[in-house]
C-alpha cells in the first residue's frame, strides 16, 4: 500500500529553498511516530537536505541520477515502477516528499497523514494535487499550530489480509532484541528467565497472568508462581492482577471470579481484580482503531508490570502470548473487551487481522503506561490449541513442551515463541500451527512492529549452555512428545 505523510499551509505550501518553511516540534514528533520502522520513500532533494539522519526507517530515495548513492538507504531511479510494484502490497510505503514526488505518487496513495499548518508561510514548493474530496477523515487532533488528520481514500479497501502468512526470520528487517531461553520448565526456570529481564521492575509490582477457569488443566500452576514470588526479591510483595471476563462464565462477576481464584489456588498473595471498582481510559498512541483503551481502574495503582504468560493456542487470536495476555487480559470485562471483540454484527464478530490489530492496540495502551517498567516471560508448556479461558473444555494438548522465554521486548518474545513452534517438525507442531495460521494470528506480530512496540528480530540466548546464541531450530531439537505431568 502507498500512503503519504505531509505538512502544508493554507496555500498548500510545503517548502522553501529546499527546506521546510517552519519548525513545528509536535509535527516532527508525529512524523517520527508514523514512520518509525516503516518503509519510506523520498526524493533526492528532500533526502539530501534532511537536517538530521532518519534512523530506524527503511528509506528509498528517488533520483534521476544513475550514479547517485545514499547512505543507509536504497535508491530507485524509476518512481512510477516502484509505486506500481508496491501499490497492492500488504506492507505500507509512506511517501515523504518533496513536491515532485508527492505529485506523481498522489494517485496511488490509499492513506494519508496530513498536518494542516494554520499559518501561511513564504514558500516555493507546493502540494498542489491534493483534493479533499478524495478522502475520508479517520482521525483528527488539533494542535496550537496545525490540525493533524489521518485520511483514507474514498472507496479504498485497506485492511491487510496477510495475517496467515508467516514471515521467516531471515526475511525480516530491523534491529534485534535479546530473548532468553531455557528448557527448564519449572519454578526455577521461570526465576532464572525472569532475573535476566527484571532490571526495571520496582515499586509496586503487578503480575499479569492467566489465573484460569475452575480447575483449568493447562495454566501455569499457582504453586509455581508462589515459589517464584517467594524466591525473587522484586516479587515478594507483588500483586497478581486480573480482570473480569466478557463471556458469562465462572469469572464474569467479581464474586464468581473470587470463588474461581480460590478453587485454582490463587490464595497465597493478593489478587487484584482491577475492574471490580470501575475503569480508566489509557491513551493509544498511533492506533488505527482506537485512541484509548478502557482498563481496570486499579491498573494505575502499580509502578511495574511483570507479564507472566502461558503461551498456547487461542480460538480467535490463533495464539495467546504476552500480547494477548495484556491486550485482552487488562482490558476491563465490560467496556474494553467489548471494544476489542464486538461490532454491530455481534458480540464476538471481530476476527482475523482486525482482531489482532485491536488486541495489539489495547496492549500498547498498557505497556506505554508502564514505560520501561514492564517485562515478559512466556512459558511454552501444556500448549493446547485452546486458551485457558476454555478451562476443562480445552482441546487435549498434543504439542511438545518447549521451554521458557524472557525478554523486555514484547514483539520479540512473541515472535520467538511463534518461531519455536514453527521450528518443530510438522508432526510436532501441526495442530498449534494450524490454529495460529487459520486465525491469521501472525498479524499480532507484524502489527506490534508497525506500532513501534518492538522488534520481530532477536538474538536467542541459551541460558542452559553458557548463554550462547542459538537458532529456533537448535532450541527445539530435543523436544519430546507431550506427556502430561501433574503437580
Ligand atoms: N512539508 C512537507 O511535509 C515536506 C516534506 C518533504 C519535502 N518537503 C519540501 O519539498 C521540497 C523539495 O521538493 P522537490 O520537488 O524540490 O524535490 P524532491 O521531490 O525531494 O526530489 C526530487 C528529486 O527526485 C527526482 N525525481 C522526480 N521524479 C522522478 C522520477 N519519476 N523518477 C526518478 N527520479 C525522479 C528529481 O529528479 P529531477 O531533478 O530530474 O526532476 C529530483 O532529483 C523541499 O523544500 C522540502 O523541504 C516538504
Amino acid at each position: 500500500m502507498i500512503s503519504f505523510s505531509v505538512a502544508f499551509d493554507p496555500n498548500r505550501g510545503i517548502g522553501i529553498r529546499g527546506s521546510l518553511p517552519w519548525h513545528l516540534k509536535d509535527e516532527l514528533k508525529i512524523f517520527k511516530q508514523n514512520t518509525l520502522y516503516k518503509n519510506i520513500l523520498m526524493g533526492q532533494t528532500t533526502f539530501d537536505t534532511l537536517p538530521r539522519k532518519l534512523t530506524d526507517r527503511y528509506i528509498t530515495v528517488v533520483s534521476i541520477d544513475p550514479d547517485y548513492t545514499a547512505e543507509d538507504a536504497e535508491v530507485t531511479h524509476d518512481l512510477i515502477a516502484f509505486l506500481k510494484e508496491h501499490e497492492n502490497d500488504e506492507t505500507e510505503y509512506i511517501v515523504c516528499g518533496g513536491a515532485s514526488i508527492y505529485r506523481q505518487a498522489y494517485p496511488y496513495a490509499k492513506k494519508a497523514y496530513i498536518s494542516f499548518v494554520k499559518q501561511a508561510y513564504e514558500v516555493d514548493a507546493y502540494f498542489d494535487v491534493y483534493d479533499e474530496n478524495d478522502w475520508i477523515v479517520s482521525k483528527e487532533v488539533d494542535y496550537p499550530d496545525f490540525v493533524y488528520r489521518e485520511l483514507k481514500r474514498k472507496g479504498a479497501d485497506m485492511t491487510r489480509k496477510d495475517g496467515n502468512i508467516y514471515v521467516p526470520f531471515e526475511d525480516r528487517k530491523g534491529n534485534e532484541s535479546i530473548v532468553y531461553f531455557t528448557r527448564d520448565i519449572s519454578p526455577a526456570g521461570i526465576k532464572k528467565a525472569y532475573e535476566k529481564v527484571n532490571a526495571n521492575i520496582c515499586g509496586k509490582v503487578a503480575i499479569k497472568l492467566h489465573t484460569g477457569e475452575k480447575n483449568g488443566p493447562n495454566i501455569i500452576p499457582a504453586k509455581w508462581v508462589k515459589e517464584v514470588m517467594e524466591s525473587c526479591e522484586s516479587l515478594k510483595d507483588a500483586t497478581i492482577i486480573e480482570t473480569n471476563t466478557y463471556y458469562e462464565g465462572d469469572r464474569y462477576t467479581t464474586e464468581q471470579h473470587r470463588e474461581t481464584l480460590e478453587v485454582n489456588g490463587w490464595t497465597f498473595c493478593p489478587v487484584d481484580i482491577t475492574d471490580e471498582e470501575g475503569t480508566v481510559d489509557l491513551p493509544v498512541e498511533g492506533g488505527n482503531w482506537f485512541d484509548h483503551m478502557t482498563v481496570g481502574s486499579h491498573m494505575v495503582n502499580y509502578d511495574s508490570l511483570f507479564t507472566l504468560t502461558h503461551f498456547k493456542g487461542h480460538t480467535q487470536g490463533g495464539f495467546g502470548g504476552s500480547n494477548k495476555n495484556i491486550g485482552i487480559g487488562c482490558a476491563d470485562g465490560r467496556i474494553g473487551k467489548a471494544m476489542i471483540h464486538s461490532s454491530e454484527k455481534g458480540q464476538w464478530a471481530t476476527r482475523e487481522e482486525e482482531l489482532m490489530e485491536k488486541i495489539s492496540e489495547s496492549t500498547k495502551a498498557t505497556i506505554d503506561f508502564f514505560g520501561k517498567h514492564v517485562t515478559y516471560v512466556n512459558v511454552m508448556r501444556n500448549m493446547s490449541v485452546s486458551c485457558d479461558c476454555e478451562g476443562l473444555a480445552a482441546a487435549p494438548v498434543v504439542t511438545p513442551n518447549v521451554g521458557i522465554l524472557a525478554s523486555t521486548d514484547i514483539c520479540a518474545i512473541d515472535s520467538a515463541c511463534v518461531d519455536l513452534v514453527h521450528a518443530m517438525t510438522q508432526e510436532q507442531h501441526h495442530d498449534l500451527w494450524e490454529r495460529m495460521q487459520s486465525r491469521h494470528g501472525f498479524r499480532q506480530l507484524s502489527y506490534m512492529k508497525e506500532l513501534g512496540m518492538g522488534n520481530d528480530r532477536y538474538i536467542l540466548i541459551d541460558l542452559d549452555n553458557d548463554e550462547v546464541r542459538i537458532s529456533a531450530k537448535e532450541a527445539v531439537k530435543d523436544v519430546i512428545p507431550f506427556k502430561r505431568v501433574e503437580f
